[in-house]
């Protein structure tokens, strides 16, 4: 078998052009001809002699992992087939497993929960910014992370999301310096960054010092679903701790297709990643000038705009995001989502209450933006000369749905999660301890985790989101609300 190249794809290619017979995993044995998923099944093996293995790289994926970190001018970069999920987990119980006290921006990922469940961590959190305007979060405040640091003892590692599912960037830079000059290690769940380095405007959460950064390459670059990537970085990481969550975390039979569809990714960028970030400039600016010309809807990242990010803690955005707002209560986000969907046959990411969230990326075509612009014009002429008086919402007082506190903790989350729950009405459970996370979705941000004292305020937002058809998830919704609270502990008599 010739190894003419280092690239894992090649080499997978020649054994399946080979003479060499598999006594060995996986099952199909690469014999699956006339099958309409046959050209991946040639190529899935296990870890065979000359393939290396995942969980001790010596030869092909330790190179290939080298290209990705050289990529981003990482130390350190380990390949991740279960997604930034298993990234967040290894890196939160690397640093913090065994009951260790974690400073968490209060919009992570779930799975960012799920480790605190796990190394039943003591959560401290930290509320991102709300851009109030649109319902979303912005950045996390440095200043306000050095506060905390100063009253908390023993913090182990301070979590971050940024970007955000929408694109805002905190000042990570300056996060890691307070961060730093107390011992503690940052983890950045970049997980909708991992294309920043191709627009050297942007600032990487790699390059501003962090000492976790985890990144889902499937969201914005051209590598498979589930793929992703953790990058580790100075002294204060425990790098045998992290390889031993990382093997806790991730299958011992990792896709080889998965795997070569991320040594490709590197290998397409490092060839043609300057020109397609251009390309994607030049399609980008088309929708600049579509914004210019539209009226009831509107764009997020105008000038205006970043005027007044420096309110919202935030450093910057990111273009690959369009935040696509409704100025004016007649339409909301989800119709405006419906809308693009159904007529103009264009999917997007997501529907919030007052936007549409579309993603773009440097594998975009120009017809996507052509069409996105047309249909975004053609809407906004059509609503331009719709009768607002006549819009119900206006009178029933519609807002953007805002919640920006933090809930009183009465018991740890692991605990709460794991004593004895009731459902019982929303509306009479003022004072209880809640035993699940609730969370408008989106953007999934939790109003509400386990171990939490449910409020008066609380109860008030929720019954607002209802009451516009929201999506409240971790409410039942019967005749009336039911929420999971503590059985037999009621606050408001302890
Ligand atoms: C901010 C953030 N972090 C982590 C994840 C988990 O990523 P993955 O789906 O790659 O496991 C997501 C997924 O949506 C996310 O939005």
């Amino acid at each position: 078998m010739k190894n003419s190249t280092n690239y894992l794809y090649e080499k997978l290619r020649a054994l399946a052009d080979s003479d060499y017979y598999p006594y060995h995993m996986p099952g199909h044995k690469r014999n699956m001809k006339g099958h309409p998923l046959d050209a991946l099944y040639e190529i899935d093996i296990t870890e065979i002699d000359g393939f290396d293995n995942l969980h001790e790289p010596e030869g092909i994926l330790k190179e290939s992992m080298e290209r990705a970190a050289a990529f981003y001018g990482s130390e350190r970069t380990y390949f991740l087939v279960n997604g930034s999920s298993c990234g967040v987990l290894s890196a939160l119980m690397a640093c913090a497993d065994c009951g260790g006290k974690v400073l968490i921006g209060r919009n992570a990922h779930r799975s960012a929960y799920h480790a605190l469940y796990l190394g039943k961590m003591e959560p401290v959190y930290i509320m991102p910014e709300i851009v109030a305007e649109y319902g979303f979060a912005g950045g996390i405040c440095p200043k306000e992370v050095g506060r905390i640091l100063e009253q908390e003892e023993g913090v182990k590692a301070v979590f971050l999301t940024s970007p955000t599912y929408d694109g805002m960037m905190s000042d990570i830079r300056e996060i890691v310096k307070v961060s730093h000059s107390k011992n503690i290690p940052v983890i950045v769940d970049e997980a909708h960054g991992a294309h920043l380095p191709l627009f050297p405007e942007y600032d990487t959460a790699v390059a501003c010092g962090a000492d976790f950064v985890i990144q889902s390459i499937h969201k914005t670059l051209p590598a498979p679903t589930q793929t992703a990537l953790l990058h580790v970085n100075g002294s204060l990481a425990d790098i045998e701790k992290t390889e031993r969550y990382l093997r806790i975390f991730q299958t011992s039979s990792p896709s080889y297709i998965l795997m070569s569809g991320m040594d490709e990714c590197f290998r397409l960028l490092s060839k043609d990643g300057r020109e397609l970030a251009k390309r994607f400039r030049k399609y980008r600016s088309q929708l600049d000038e579509v914004a210019e010309e539209l009226s009831v809807l509107h764009i997020y990242g105008s000038e205006k705009d970043c005027r007044n990010w420096k309110h919202y803690g935030i450093k910057d955005a990111d273009r690959g995001k369009l935040v696509i707002s409704v100025k004016n209560p007649l339409i909301n986000g989800k119709e405006l989502y419906d809308e693009l969907r159904m007529k103009y046959h264009l999917q997007m990411e997501m529907s919030a209450a007052s936007y549409a969230l579309a993603m773009l990326t440097i594998m975009d075509a120009k017809e996507g933006f052509d069409r996105l612009g047309e249909a975004l014009i053609e809407m906004d002429r059509k609503w331009e000369k719709a009768d607002f008086a006549e819009c119900s919402r206006l009178s029933e007082g519609w807002r953007v749905p805002c919640y920006n506190v933090l809930n009183p903790v009465r018991m740890k989350a692991f605990e709460a999660q794991n004593a004895q729950k009731e459902w019982i009405l929303l509306k009479q459970s003022q004072g209880r301890i809640a035993a699940g996370i609730v969370n408008l979705y989106p953007p999934g941000i939790p109003l509400l985790v386990p171990g939490e004292e449910i409020t008066e305020d609380f109860i008030e937002f929720v019954n607002g989101c209802l009451l516009q058809d929201l999506n409240v998830q971790g409410i039942q919704r019967m005749d009336e609300a039911l929420i999971p609270v503590i059985q037999g502990v009621n606050h408001s008599r302890v």
